[in-house]
This record gives structure tokens, C-alpha cells and sequence, in this order.
């Protein structure tokens, strides 16, 4: 516990604030569709890599969230982006219940201040809700000072949002899709992998900032109910996922990006394939596709993978050493808005001092800064 916290006694309680930082991650094999809708669990296993917390032009990327529970709040109140949220619109309050599950198992009946930012470089659309709810379950579980395994947290934050599971760690990490009702072997675990692997880039080229239109959840829904391309998906997936293990421990980059780019189509395509179709690629994106597909057959290896989320924002994985080739790839591509170069994190969600707090005490009433 990083004891920079503030730490005050009013009455029988603490008011303990606590600031935590989570970052995003991207998906190398894809989690697209639900096992169980309210529990998030999911129908196959994925692998992601977190990201760090800046980009490699000094640019924060991160969210950064503090948390206090307290005696002298009189309701729940929670603030993003120093926009105060109605905790009960599931839309915009996505996952905000987990704090009550975790205050149940605590027993405690305190409200709580929540009070959370994205810093991401400015209005990029990215998807924000796996750094958010991690940080959300950790600061809770961390504010109450539960003695809460990372592999249980994981299971938490993934109530929350599937993909929040994933990045409680830092570096490559596996979310096992499990097979209990009760979502217990659903987890998150890191996976060991030699230096080889340290100097992973994501480039993430903006190509449209506004916010999608079919959330992942509505996406995930629609295509396991409508999709006929679906019904081979989770085995796909499975298969993938296996398949990526071995090229991470045999330090094959070829095998691994060949996966990435072979998934991400694979999803979009069960996508496609819904009713009404949900396509979330645009012309930029597909532009971007074609160019990193030219750029390696030029090397006669794959040296870069696409990947696309629930949007038209394709992500480049890549070794450092050859970003320069991706950028040159796609540089007459017209309508990339912005590059964001972001290398895997080794670390996952961490704890910040309070010198970093987004919650102020004035006299008796906490405040959000
Ligand atoms: O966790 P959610 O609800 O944001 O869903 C994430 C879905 C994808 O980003 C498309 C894939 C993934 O595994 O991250």
C-alpha cells in the first residue's frame, strides 16, 4: 500500500482517498460476444497487450481515477472528465454497480466519491472503459483495503467491462474465458515472455474521432444472435489463441502478426455478416489494411499487424525498429487524423501518491479538483 495516501480520521471512520492510475489495451485475439450478458462473460479466451501510460512523443495516455469512501457524502456522486454522471444511467454510469458489489463484500455502507479523467490525447474516440473500470474496481477494492487476489480483481473489473480484466496487468496478458456459471473461472493472468517482446509499438492512426455508433455491447449482441459466420467464431478464436502462445514463446513475429491480422478480419467479418450489418471500418481504415498487407510482402515477412476494436481507428503492432517502414507505408493514406505511438506497459494498474489526487477535503465536504 502506498502509504502517500491521505489518511484522515473523522468520527469512528477513515476517509481514506485513494488515486490509482489504469491504462488501455489492445486485443491481439479478439473478445466478441457474451456467455452471460450481466456477468460479462465471455464465449473465447483473448490475449492483449496493456499500454504504457504515455505515447512516445510525451503525450499522457491513461486514466486516472480517486476514490474515497466516506461519512460525509450524502449519495453516491460520480464525476468523468469533470462531467458530473447520473449513477444510475447504466450508459453513461457503465459499470459504476461493481462498487456496490465490492462495498457488499466489505460490508461497508458508505457512499462514495468517485472522481475519474482520461487523459488521452485530445477527443481520439479511443475506447476508454477498459482502463476506466479497472481503475474503478481497483481503487474500491484498494479504498477498502480488501485483501483481493490480482486474479479475483480481474474477475471484478471484468463485471464492469470484459475487456477491464485484461488490463489490471501489465505487459501480454490472458483472459481465460472459463466455464462456471458463476464467472469464478473467468480470469485475467499475465504471461511470461522473453525481452524479445519488450519493445512492442502500438500506432494507432485516427481516423475518426467521433464516438461510435453501435456500442460493444449492442455490437456483441446482435452478431451471436444474428450471424451465421459467428457460429465458428469461439473456436476460431480458441484455435488463435493457441496458435499465438507458441509464435510469443518461439519469438516468432511473422506467425504472431499473420494471428493478429487473421483475428481482427475473422470479428469484423461475423460483424458484417449481422443483421442490420454492423461495420465499424471505414474508407481510411480499409486503406490502411491494404498498405500494411503491401508493406509486407515488399519484406517477404510480416513485420507489422493490423488490428481494429469496435471502430474504424486501426491499431499497428510493430517492433520499434521498424515503425519508420509503417509510417512510410501509410503516409499518403489522406484522412489519419493522428498517430499515436504507445509502447507495451510493464506495468498494469499502480497506485499514485496524493499529490496526484482529484479529490480535495474543504473543511468537512470533499470536493472534486
Ligand atoms: O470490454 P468491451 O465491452 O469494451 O469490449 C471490447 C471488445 C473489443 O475491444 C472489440 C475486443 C477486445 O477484446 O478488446
Amino acid at each position: 500500500m502506498n502509504n502517500t495516501n491521505v489518511i484522515k480520521n473523522y468520527g469512528n471512520k477513515m476517509d481514506k482517498i485513494i488515486t490509482v492510475e489504469a491504462k488501455p489495451n489492445i486485443a491481439f485475439v479478439k473478445y466478441w460476444g457474451k456467455r452471460d450478458l450481466k456477468l460479462n462473460l465471455p464465449k473465447n479466451s483473448s490475449i492483449s497487450m496493456t499500454l504504457s501510460n504515455a505515447t512516445l512523443d510525451g503525450e499522457p495516455f491513461k486514466t486516472v481515477t480517486s476514490l474515497v469512501f466516506s461519512d460525509k457524502l450524502n449519495e453516491d456522486e460520480f464525476y468523468l472528465n469533470g462531467k458530473k454522471i447520473d449513477t444510475s444511467n447504466k450508459d453513461e454510469a457503465k459499470g459504476f454497480w461493481i462498487i456496490d458489489y465490492i462495498r457488499n463484500i466489505a460490508g461497508d455502507k458508505r457512499h462514495v466519491m468517485l472522481v475519474s479523467n482520461n487523459s488521452f490525447p485530445t477527443s481520439n474516440g479511443l475506447a476508454s472503459s477498459a482502463s476506466g473500470l479497472a481503475a474503478m474496481a481497483y481503487a474500491t477494492v484498494k479504498a477498502l483495503d480488501l485483501d483481493i487476489s490480482d486474479k479475483e480483481l480481474s474477475t471484478i473489473a471484468r463485471m464492469g467491462s470484459g475487456s477491464a480484466s485484461r488490463s489490471i496487468y501489465g505487459g501480454i496478458v490472458l483472459w481465460h474465458k472459463g466455464e462456471k456459471e458463476d464467472g469464478s473461472d473467468s480470469y485475467s493472468e499475465p504471461i511470461k515472455i522473453s525481452p524479445y517482446w519488450n519493445d512492442l509499438v502500438d500506432l494507432i492512426c485516427i481516423t475518426n474521432s467521433t464516438k461510435k455508433k453501435v456500442s460493444s455491447t449492442a455490437g456483441m449482441q446482435t452478431t451471436v444472435q444474428t450471424s451465421e459466420f459467428y457460429k465458428m467464431r469461439p473456436d476460431y478464436a480458441e484455435k488463435n489463441i493457441k496458435e499465438i502462445m507458441k509464435a510469443l514463446e518461439e519469438n516468432n513475429f511473422n506467425s504472431f502478426a499473420d494471428i493478429i491480422m487473421k483475428d481482427s478480419n475473422n470479428m469484423h467479418a461475423t460483424m458484417i455478416d449481422s443483421k442490420p450489418p454492423i461495420i465499424y471500418i471505414n474508407d481510411i481504415s480499409r486503406d490502411i489494411i491494404n498498405s500494411i498487407e503491401e508493406l509486407n510482402k515488399r519484406e517477404g515477412k510480416n513485420i507489422a499487424a493490423y488490428t481494429l476494436d469496435a471502430g474504424p481507428n486501426p491499431h499497428i503492432i510493430v517492433k520499434k525498429e521498424n515503425i519508420k517502414k509503417v509510417e512510410d507505408a501509410i503516409k499518403d493514406i489522406e484522412g489519419i487524423e493522428k498517430i499515436l505511438k504507445v509502447q507495451i506497459s510493464e506495468t498494469g494498474c499502480r497506485l499514485l501518491g496524493d499529490e496526484e489526487s482529484l479529490i480535495k477535503e474543504d473543511g468537512l465536504k470533499l470536493i472534486p479538483k
